[in-house]
């Protein structure tokens, strides 16, 4: 019965040249339930909802609103007929204010001059009903991810969306931000609102959804009732085999008797102050609250971010790595968090972006050797499963995920010694997770040392050999693997720095 849904896509098919994107989806949103997305990196999630607004045209397949067709769906039409979505990266102004934000592209006027005052009133509104404390004249760059997010949503939210499309949108959020962010998607449900949710994170389509849609290569799986669904029927709908274990065995490999790493009273930014060591063939990982220092500390061991004082040791003799190349020179890789900022060159190749980090050391006078760049960029795309027609498709052609695996492949290719990890799986589904586990335990099997900053707990436990907490950049605590349990981490996390003591 066609008018208990507001959004339905029917049959949708979508084809890129030598790719298909989506085969054939169907979709259907009943009105006020918030609908789960699922599927692998590269499904076809992103594409299939980028078809709801407009800005993919599908090659065949129907979309109707309301129960009405639409042959032509464009952005503008989207938009008026109450669709609204969220991608990962907003773009948005950051040197505008958050008023100004909302109204991009359709300020409000009198007259011929745009109306400041009606602009950040109507914004102040729309934070109100969403319970969310913005001033509408703050910059956008003052503010935090959540918060940028949360000005997205607002905006929806004033354009009276019927239909809120939310792509990973915890993916660049805090523990507490997805909080606030549950609670906004909460509110919007009890108002009548439509969601659909796309996320990697099983926990959270749990805790939101009425029902999950399941796709796999392009093509429509299943619809489930999430009260009678199970993790591993999901997971087994969307990868297509069983996966019983999450993190792969490995062989203990640890040689203490070798320090690959040591930082000795290191201080990156005033206040960070780090002794620690890394052994060989170890997995160190590092865990703490978002702004702990983390992603500093990385970044001074990479060269990236000048240390104030203290001494970093690489095989036992002192090194002042400098800039990212000295790093890299020295046998140190850094696999960053942000990989749209700091990875991937998105106009370029598969290929070219894997070989980016050695094209010095597999040339000879200039001369690449195309042989072997090539070897190596198929060997990734095999290893860590990169879904991609060849290697040399370029990447911003490629999906969120399979975006971020050619970053992985890209450090694994550099053949460091020693790999940092900020986030190694955020984004990633968990058939490829599982690959990327496998993948770091073939770097320590082979003697390499890891270092892997981790905000997901059952990660950092489970993959780690030893890890230290880190507090308002300060280690707080250290732990064996035997020590290893969620609530002690946590406890180190939220210790207060001066205050080393854990009740
Ligand atoms: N502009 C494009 N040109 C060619 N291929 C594309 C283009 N956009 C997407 N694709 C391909 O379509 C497929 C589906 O991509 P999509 O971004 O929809 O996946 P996804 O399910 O959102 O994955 P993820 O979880 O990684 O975000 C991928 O194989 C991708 O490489
Ligand atoms: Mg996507």
């Amino acid at each position: 019965m066609s008018e208990d849904y507001v959004l339905e896509l029917e049959h949708i098919r979508k084809e890129y040249p030598g790719v298909v994107a989506l085969a054939d989806v169907t979709l259907q949103l009943r009105r006020g339930e918030i609908l789960g997305l699922i599927g692998e990196n590269g499904a076809g999630k992103s594409t299939l909802i980028k078809c709801c607004s407009g800005a993919v045209i599908p090659t065949s397949g129907k979309i109707k609103i309301n129960g009405k067709t639409f042959d032509r769906m464009t952005p503008q039409l989207a938009a008026e007929n109450g669709i609204a979505i969220i991608y990962q990266e907003f773009n948005n102004v950051k040197e505008l204010s958050a008023a100004e934000n909302m109204f991009l592209g359709r300020p409000i006027r009198k007259g011929v001059v745009i109306d400041r005052k009606a602009m950040e009133e109507e914004a102040a509104k729309a934070f109100a009903q969403l319970n969310i404390k913005i001033n509408p004249r703050e910059l956008v760059k003052n503010l935090s991810v959540g918060y940028q997010q949360m000005i997205e949503i607002a905006k929806a939210i004033q354009q009276n969306a019927q239909v809120l499309i939310m792509d990973e949108p915890s993916a660049p959020l805090t523990n507490n931000e997805v909080e606030a962010m549950f609670k906004v998607v909460e509110l919007l449900k009890s108002k009548g609102v439509s969601i659909i949710y796309i996320s990697h994170r099983l926990e959270e389509i749990f805790r939101l959804s009425d029902r999950i849609e399941v796709i796999r290569d392009g093509e429509y799986v299943d619809t489930l009732i999430t009260k009678d669904a199970t993790v591993d029927e999901l997971i087994h709908l969307m990868v297509g085999r069983e996966m019983t274990q999450k993190f792969p065995p490995r062989e203990p490999c640890v040689d203490y008797s070798k320090v690959v790493l040591e930082l000795k009273n290191v201080c990156g930014n005033g206040d960070v102050d780090m002794s620690f060591k890394i052994h060989a063939g170890e997995v160190l990982g590092l865990g703490g609250l978002v702004g702990a220092g983390r992603t500093e500390l990385a970044q001074v061991i990479f060269g990236s971010k000048p240390k104030d004082s203290g001494q970093i040791f690489l095989n036992g003799k002192e090194v002042h790595p400098k800039s990212p190349r000295e790093a890299i020179d020295l046998g140190i890789a850094l696999v960053p968090e942000d990989r749209k900022r700091h990875g991937a060159l998105l106009g370029v190749s598969i290929k070219n972006n894997i070989n980016m980090p050695t094209y010095k050391r597999i040339s000879t006078a200039s001369v690449i050797n195309s042989t072997v760049e090539k070897r190596t960029a198929e060997k990734y795309r095999e290893e860590i499963q990169i879904k991609c027609p060849t290697i040399n498709q370029l990447v911003k052609n490629l999906s969120g995920g399979n975006q971020q695996k050619v970053i992985l492949g890209k450090w694994l290719a550099a053949d460091s010694q020693l790999i940092i990890f900020d986030e190694p799986t955020r984004g990633i589904d968990v058939g490829a997770k599982y690959e990327i586990y496998k993948l770091i335990n073939d770097l320590v099997a082979q003697g390499r040392s890891v270092l892997m900053i981790s905000s997901e707990m059952e990660e950092l436990t489970g993959m780690s050999d030893r890890i230290i907490v880190l507090a308002e950049g300060h280690m707080t605590g250290e732990l064996t693997k035997d020590q290893f349990n969620a609530d002690t981490i946590m406890a180190y996390a939220s210790a207060v720095a001066d205050k080393k003591e854990v009740s």
